[in-house]
């Protein structure tokens, strides 16, 4: 059987994890139809929030690393695009995959469209209308020089048709003819595959002395957070207030933006206070495994990031979104995620609220946790049609 070569581009932490679920597709389901080849672009690069995610979900060694690493959004953006552009030319893959919304993703998609490479977009649609967030930007840009797009929500879908995509086009599928689909949410089908394999190979509970302990899990790392002193000391002044006057336990798995931030722009008073609050546990980034213990585990989440709302419902517990908006319109219509941004009264309002009466009702909204066998199958009929080659 004929093999088409296609070219993952990932880059940053939430793409590794997502990825995951599809190359265990292609081995699982496609191992003689696609070849895949992974390039790392180096945009994140401390182990802990890449190469532990290679080693625990098995992701194939990429093929390339372009050791771009951290700089401002032009360098970070135009070097992937220098770097990815050679190894295209020189690769000529059928098609190319890219993830969510990060500069390694608009990099990506440019790169290729610009060599008249098909570019797949997972997580295609997602908007959160306010383009002072880098995310915005990226994802609107890769979404328009997609050819195939999928969207994990109902309400990604009806975004792209907003945007002029058309839900009704058929194949074959092309730059200016791209196909659109509702498919599930592909962080929904790892949670589904590793949760089981998180109980068993995880000892994050025990490390952390959380037998039989309630625990509030926060994670933070948006730059409208973490840059602005003024929301910075905001949030984290109403959470450590919180956890000091409830004895709560929080668990902040810090990520290396915030860990840089946190000294430089916390008052000196309240960093003292959290140093000294026995009960706000700063940690290290987790590995995914741990991650997923302790959201399993927690009682409430509270966070400014996509991938761990998303996965406050996939384990049913109530989440504080530290953010004036969220992509994720389904959960907070459904109530069980509030959009508390940086108010210290919404913050605490929603806490105590949730303490005393977590939501019950979670139905369905990000599919059947086949998202990826989806995309796939929707893969191999593009690469069938064979005009792209
Ligand atoms: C990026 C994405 C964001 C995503 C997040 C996932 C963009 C514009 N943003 O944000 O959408 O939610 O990844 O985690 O692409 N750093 C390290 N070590 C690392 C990686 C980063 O120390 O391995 C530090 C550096 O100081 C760096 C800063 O974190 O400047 C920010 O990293 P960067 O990749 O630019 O953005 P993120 O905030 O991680
Ligand atoms: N995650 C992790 N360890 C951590 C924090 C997050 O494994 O310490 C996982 C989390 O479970 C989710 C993904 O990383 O699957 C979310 O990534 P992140 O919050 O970095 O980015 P975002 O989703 O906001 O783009």
């Amino acid at each position: 059987m004929h093999k088409s070569k296609i070219i993952t581009i990932i880059g940053a932490r939430p793409q590794f994890i997502i990825a995951a679920a599809i190359s265990r597709g292609i081995k699982n389901h496609y191992p003689d139809r696609i070849q895949e080849m992974i390039i790392h672009t180096g945009q994140h690069y401390d182990d802990n929030m890449s190469r532990v995610f290679f080693e625990e979900l098995e992701i194939p060694e990429p093929e390339y690393n372009l050791e771009v690493g951290s700089g401002s959004h032009a360098y970070q953006t135009g070097e992937i695009i220098q770097r990815t552009e050679q190894i295209l030319i020189k690769e000529k893959p059928q098609l190319v995959l890219v993830y969510g919304d990060t500069n390694t993703t608009l990099a990506g998609a440019l790169a290729a469209s610009k060599l008249h490479i098909p570019v797949a977009h997972i997580e295609a649609g997602l908007r959160s209308f306010n383009k002072s967030m880098p995310e915005e930007i990226n994802r609107i840009g890769c979404d328009h020089v997609s050819t195939l797009l999928f969207s994990p929500t109902q309400t990604g879908l009806e975004n792209l048709v907003r945007e002029g995509f058309d839900p009704g086009t058929l194949p074959p599928y092309h730059i200016d003819k791209p196909g659109i689909y509702h498919c599930g949410d592909v962080m929904f089908d790892n949670v589904m595959y590793f949760s089981q394999i998180a109980e068993k190979k995880s000892h994050i509970i025990e490390t952390l002395g959380l037998e039989g302990k309630d625990f509030i899990l926060c994670t933070l790392h948006r730059p409208q957070n973490t840059d602005n002193a003024s929301r910075l000391n905001k949030i984290m002044n109403t959470l450590n207030g919180i956890s000091r006057e409830n004895q709560a336990l929080f668990i902040l798995p810090l990520h290396p933006r915030t860990a840089k931030m946190l000294p430089q722009l916390l008052e000196a008073k309240l960093l003292e206070s959290i140093d000294k609050n026995p009960f706000f546990n700063i940690t290290a980034p987790m590995a995914y495994f741990d991650m997923l213990m302790l959201e399993n585990r927690c009682q409430i989440m509270i966070t400014d990031s996509g991938g761990v709302q998303k996965e406050s419902y996939f384990f049913r517990k109530p989440c504080l979104v530290l953010r004036p908006e969220s992509e994720w319109k389904e959960i907070i219509d459904l109530g069980t995620a509030v959009i508390v941004d940086d108010d210290t009264e919404m913050i605490r309002d929603t806490y105590y609220r949730f303490q005393k009466e977590p939501p019950q009702n979670f139905p369905p909204v990000f599919g059947d946790g086949k998202a990826a066998e989806f995309i796939l199958n929707e893969f191999v009929k593009f690469l069938d049609s064979g005009l792209q080659e």
